[in-house]
């Protein structure tokens, strides 16, 4: 075997002078050329079409779910800050409520980012929601959560698959008895 070896277009440059092919020129071309040449260029198809099925990783990888993630998590420690400022009328209710809720959320986001990486790989480019606020009252905390749920609600469709979906689920039933404390207890 030669050492000299061509690519397909280094064959088609010095053959046909940097004339511009048509169609039916380079099939007729390619049925003169090498055996060799012909394996080198469906060598370098197949890596084309190897590449394209790797996994994305990417800032736009979670499209608009991953600012709901991000809130997700912002609204474990804003809970947690509203559990320590509780004061006046059930104020100890409420401080019973938010820590249910900072220490039940985390288990379920982790949950889903990891389900949903193993699936679409790795979500990069998390933006960080606004600061944090301080407890006024059970009315802003109840309006808090009502407003958390529906951010969840308007970027559900972002999301696809059951096993994902069944995930969101959990975020707005622990939302919605949080809730439910904040209102009654
Ligand atoms: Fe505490």
């Amino acid at each position: 075997m030669s050492n000299f070896k061509l690519k397909k277009s280094e064959f088609m440059e010095l053959n046909l002078n940097k004339k511009v092919l048509n169609e039916a020129e380079e099939n007729e071309l390619t049925s003169t050329m090498p055996e060799e040449i012909k394996d080198d260029q469906e060598t370098e198809e197949k890596e084309t079409e190897t590449k394209t099925e790797e996994p994305k990783e990417t800032e736009n990888n979670g499209g608009d779910f991953k600012d709901v993630i991000a809130e997700i998590l912002h609204s474990r420690t804003q809970s947690h800050i509203f559990h320590w400022q509780t004061v006046g009328e059930h104020s100890l209710a409420m401080h019973q409520a938010l820590q249910l809720y900072y220490e039940g959320i985390v288990p379920l986001i982790d949950g889903f980012v990891e389900s949903y990486q193993g699936k679409y790989g790795i979500m990069k480019g998390y933006k960080c929601p606004e600061g944090f606020s301080d407890f006024e009252s059970g009315e802003a905390l109840i309006k808090y959560f009502q407003d958390l749920e529906t951010k969840i609600e308007s970027n559900r469709d972002s999301v696809k698959e059951s096993y994902l979906q069944n995930q969101i689920d959990t975020f707005v039933e622990l939302i919605n008895s949080t809730i439910y404390k904040l209102k009654f207890l």
